[in-house]
């Protein structure tokens, strides 16, 4: 109950109540995947990994969401994976990478000061990279999946994914 009383407070500034127009999505039609999203702060591109073959090693990270929807929250997934992605590598009916090497977890950024409910983390734990593939010079990417949930308003609106990633090396 404070949540949703908070709400209106929040977006009273706002155009659109994307939280309760949620409330009334039944069935999921069709998914979509966008070119928008938003932008990885941490790691910097080219941050080596140096005990790939043990796991572990600890990673910094940051994420800025695009929020281009004007959700109340924006959730995004974090993964590793042997390539760069692009909008067309996104299941665009799970907004999953089917072809992941890690998923590192599924987060919610609140937005407009709303507050936190499962914030990013500030670091990631690398697994352990022990296929021959990953030798010294190999590049891995940390990915981000947005998903924006409300645009256009109204009902029965399909999630859209929107993906970004950044490029760490093998040392
Ligand atoms: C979803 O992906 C499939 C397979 O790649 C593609 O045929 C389809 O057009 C996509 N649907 C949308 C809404 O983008
Ligand atoms: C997307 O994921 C669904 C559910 O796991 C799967 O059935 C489908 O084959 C996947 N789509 C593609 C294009 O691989």
């Amino acid at each position: 109950m404070r949540r949703l009383s908070l709400v209106p407070v929040v977006f009273s500034a706002c155009t659109r109540i994307p939280l309760m127009v949620n409330a009334s999505v039944v069935h999921v039609q069709q998914r979509t995947v966008t070119p928008a999203h938003g932008t990885i702060t941490s790691p910097q591109p080219g941050t080596p990994i140096t005990n790939a073959q043990t796991g572990g090693e600890v990673i910094s990270f940051g994420y800025t969401d695009s929020n281009w929807c004007h959700d109340g929250y924006s959730d995004v997934s974090v993964w590793l994976l042997n390539y760069a992605p692009n909008k067309g590598n996104i299941n665009n009916t799970t907004g999953r990478f089917d072809d992941a090497v890690h998923q590192f977890g599924a987060y919610s950024i609140g937005n407009f000061g709303l507050p936190p409910k499962n914030p990013p983390p500030t670091t990631l734990s690398m697994p352990a990279l022990t296929s021959p593939a990953y030798a010294p010079g190999a590049s891995v990417y940390i990915a981000v999946v947005e998903t924006a949930t409300s645009c256009p308003p109204g009902n029965n609106i399909p999630p859209q994914y929107g993906t970004t990633s950044v490029e760490l090396v093998i040392a």
